[in-house]
């Protein structure tokens, strides 16, 4: 692309631009311009110096070049989707999660899915490049200057510009790098959208559950050491969770690990206060859902899942920091304030033969923020 040689510099003023439109022979001097006088010579420091004379490519020459280039471009296509089918093949033979494939120290997966998808990319990038540089059209072409909204004709003649260039690219003559390009293409748009399986599966119920379960112990939540009621004092607040999460295999594995136990424990946990029987009204199906005025409920605030344990011990209301919704304890978790739109989940509880706290059940609702499916 050229531009004219006597484009005006930006922000002149529209007087001045109509100055630029003026024929050279015509242009007035500017008035700090030395004088000049019949008879000067001066040479014009700005002259055009054209466009050099056109050198035809290799390939436009010689149509055994030509059609090595088309091999080449082909090739590179042909490359990009090899890669891209590794990356199917890795995303399923390499391990992630808790026992990734490592090797030499790296986790394998992150590093053949990283190097699979940037090359299938790359090389249609390359590919496309050398199509341009050796296949397609090579002429120069000069555009003009000329107002910012184009003119019909104009608007048409770009349309019929880039319907040439289709035609210039020999994409209908040339069904080798037409289909190498296409499969190149396919393959790789196969990669994200086999990574879209980790958004699943759907959970299914398992929003709805937790790992309580009847006759669970309640632990404390630090030292996993299970509570008496005559451990707690009336006013008292223990944060507290399952005791599967502190349970050993024969082989002395934990039952538990990893993300699932990660998991687990953020639907799982659970506060446990000690109040005054006389302070409690329980619900008509609650009655028997506590034990000596100690009650439990789910840490997981209903709004947006913060975990709870600011505890009021005069009012029994417990406080959520993120947005300040408060739960009255004593009236079956109700909300009394703030932007949560159910009651704190309860946990039935009762104590086993050894005087433990445990769960009667797990909670009769799920934890946690509202979801769509909750019925
Ligand atoms: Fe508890 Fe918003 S998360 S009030």
């Amino acid at each position: 692309m050229s531009t004219t040689p006597h484009d005006g510099p930006t922000g002149t003023s529209p007087e001045s631009s109509r100055e630029n439109d003026l024929p050279a022979a015509m242009e007035r001097p500017r008035a700090d311009a030395p004088a000049v006088h019949p008879g000067d010579t001066m040479a014009d420091p700005l002259a055009d110096p054209g466009l050099p004379a056109h050198q035809p490519r290799p390939t436009d020459v010689d149509p055994r070049l030509e059609r090595r280039a088309e091999r080449q471009v082909a090739t590179l296509f042909g490359l990009s989707s090899v890669f891209a089918v590794l990356f199917v093949i890795s995303y399923f033979v390499f391990n992630i999660g808790p026992k990734p494939t490592i090797i030499a120290g790296y986790g394998a997966a992150n590093i053949a899915l990283g190097v699979c998808l940037g090359m299938a990319f790359l090389l249609i990038g390359v590919g496309a490049i050398q199509w341009a540089r050796k296949l397609m059209s090579d002429v120069e072409m000069v555009e003009m200057r000329h107002p910012a909204a184009s003119s019909d004709e104009d608007r048409e003649a770009a349309i019929s510009s880039v319907m040439a260039g289709i035609d210039d690219s020999g994409i209908a003559r040339r069904p080798l790098i037409r289909n190498s390009l296409l499969g190149a293409l396919g393959t790789a748009a196969l990669a994200p959208l086999i990574v879209l399986r980790d958004l699943g599966p759907v959970p299914g119920d398992k929003l709805a559950h937790t790992v309580w379960k009847k006759g669970m112990r309640l632990t404390n939540d630090v030292a996993g050491t299970p509570i008496k009621p005559e451990d707690m004092e009336i006013g008292q607040l223990v944060n507290g969770e399952p005791a599967i999460f502190y349970a050993k295999k024969a082989d002395g594995e934990p039952v538990i690990e990893g993300t699932e136990l990660n998991q687990a424990k953020a639907k799982a946990a659970i506060i446990i206060v000690r109040m005054r029987p006389e302070d409690i009204t329980p619900a008509k199906d609650r009655e028997d859902w506590g034990v000596a005025g100690i009650l439990c409920f789910s840490k997981i605030c209903t709004h947006v899942g913060c975990p709870i344990s600011l505890w009021e011990q005069q009012t029994h209301h417990l406080l959520c920091p993120c947005h300040q919704s408060t739960f009255d304890l004593g009236d079956n978790g109700k909300v009394i304030f703030g932007p949560a739109g159910r009651s704190l989940p309860q946990l039935p509880i009762t104590v086993d033969s050894e005087g433990y706290l445990v769960a009667q059940s797990d909670f009769t609702e799920p934890v946690g923020p509202s979801y769509w499916e909750r019925g």
